[in-house]
């Protein structure tokens, strides 16, 4: 099938080269002309594991092409994804505005073949009809178009095995018409896995995806309420939380204690959500109490410095890790970049490493000293903070970073090490919840 995807950025790449790799023909339209110009170069914007292979292979086999026109796109597809960024407004609520924008284009170049309009990109629940009222609005022909919910699952450092193997695909949709093309896009991924296929109403596909993103947050969330009362009572969160999640009604996964969530939906996601509630008049205290604890616990984290290292002007500080979490490069709403702003603020010293995202942090914190690897961060620092569970850090030579450090003290903010093994190197050992 010809297939246009709007929005190329973590999302809409994804979609649009394993759509290329499973044998459709894909325009992926962006505004960003800087990313354009790189995606034609075969250089990828962004640090997704895999992607650069199948961006190539489907780029020179003709299955994937790049361009800022959305008409050129729309013309060729028989559907039409929406990926771009639902980022959120002054208040809380999606700004839907990139959204908006995009159903106008879309409706100024539709002609009268039907053509299916997919929202991928994550919004409260009615965002579809608005899209519909607004393609009707705009277009000046008898077109003929379904609008389809079609949430997005990845997860940023997996996107492309999460694409083609996903847990479920969820189709919200009002007419077979449209059902029957979205079945066929995915058949080679349905049928490759036998991938669970929910086809619901468009509503209930836009409530799963903000459902399914609270309920992960909340996961998180209480895994590090626990932890705050295992510090309280000097008892183990990780023996309490494995425990926990061995009940097959909780599961394990998600349940890891640690500085809190970042990135660039978990945090918006619960806000929009918050506020769809508060618009429906139902109590939102719930997803509150998910934000304070997440909030608190990359405070706690900085509480716990502050309290050992007494006074910080001054001191020399290592950061390992930097995006909001392992396997990409991601810094949006990073809660290790939250702790830098306040050592900063108390003029400290960063020292920081991290494998894929220190160009990006370079734009925002230009003065502190990015290393070439862990050792050069340890070396003369008067502490070491981890705040991404980077694979790579937990296979780092603990003897040689304690022999480098100025002062032995580690900072475990994603309970990387063993507690009884750093401790037994020497080092002062301070994780969360243990
Ligand atoms: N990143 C994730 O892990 C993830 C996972 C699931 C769902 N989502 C959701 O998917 C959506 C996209 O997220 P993302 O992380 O890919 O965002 P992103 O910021 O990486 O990408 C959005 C892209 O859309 C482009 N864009 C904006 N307006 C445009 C326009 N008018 N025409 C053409 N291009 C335009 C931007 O230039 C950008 O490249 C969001 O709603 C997000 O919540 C993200």
């Amino acid at each position: 099938m010809n297939v246009g995807v709007i929005g190329a950025g973590y999302v809409g790449l994804t979609t649009g080269v394993c759509l290329a790799e499973i044998g459709h023909k894909v325009i992926c339209v962006d505004n960003d002309k800087d990313k354009l110009d790189k995606l034609n170069r075969l250089e990828v914007p962004i640090f997704e594991p895999g992607i650069e292979e199948l961006l190539e292979r489907n780029f020179k086999e003709g299955r994937l092409k790049f361009s800022d026109d959305i008409g050129e796109a729309v013309k060729f597809s028989e559907i039409i994804f929406i990926c771009v960024n639902t980022p959120p407004k002054e208040g809380g609520f999606a700004d839907l505005k990139y959204v908006e924008k995009v159903a106008r284009d879309i409706a100024s170049s539709l002609e009268e073949d039907y053509k299916v309009i997919v929202d991928k990109s994550t919004v409260p629940v009615k965002t579809a009809e608005k899209v519909k009222e607004t393609i009707i609005k705009y277009s000046n022909k008898n077109v003929k178009f379904d609008v389809v919910s079609n949430p997005e699952f990845l997860k940023e450092g997996s996107a492309i095995h999460d694409t083609m193997y996903p847990d479920r695909i969820v189709i919200g949709v009002e007419s077979e018409r449209a059902k029957e093309k979205m079945l066929e896009l995915y058949k080679p991924i349905i049928n490759r896995s036998e991938v669970p296929v929910k086809i619901v109403s468009v509503r209930s596909a836009e409530l799963i995806k903000h459902g399914a993103n609270t309920f992960l947050s909340l996961k998180i969330s209480f895994a590090n309420l626990i932890a705050e009362v295992c510090d309280a009572v000097k008892a183990d969160a990780k023996e309490v939380l494995e425990a926990i999640g061995l009940d097959s009604r909780i599961g394990s996964q998600f349940l890891n204690p640690g500085i809190g969530f970042g990135g660039s939906c978990f945090p918006k996601d619960i806000l929009a959500f918050k506020k769809t509630l508060e618009i429906l008049g139902i109590d939102c205290s719930l997803v509150e109490s998910i934000e304070k604890i997440n909030e608190r616990s990359w405070r706690r984290f900085l509480q716990r410095i502050e309290k050992e290292l007494w006074v910080l002007d001054g001191k020399v500080i290592g950061v390992l890790g930097l995006s909001f979490k392992p396997n990409t490069d991601d810094i949006r709403n990073s809660p290790p970049l939250k702790i830098i702003e306040v050592l900063l603020n108390n003029r400290a010293k960063i020292k920081a490493y991290d494998p894929k995202a220190m160009d990006k942090t370079k734009k925002i914190f230009p003065n502190i000293e990015y290393c070439s690897d862990p050792y050069a961060v340890a070396k003369d620092a008067e502490a070491l903070l981890i705040c991404t569970d980077w694979d790579e850090f937990k296979h780092i030579d603990l003897k040689k970073i304690k022999e480098l450090m100025l002062i032995p003290i580690i900072f475990d903010g994603r309970n990387v090490f063993e507690r009884k093994l750093v401790k037994s190197l020497g080092f002062k050992y301070f994780s969360v919840g243990r």
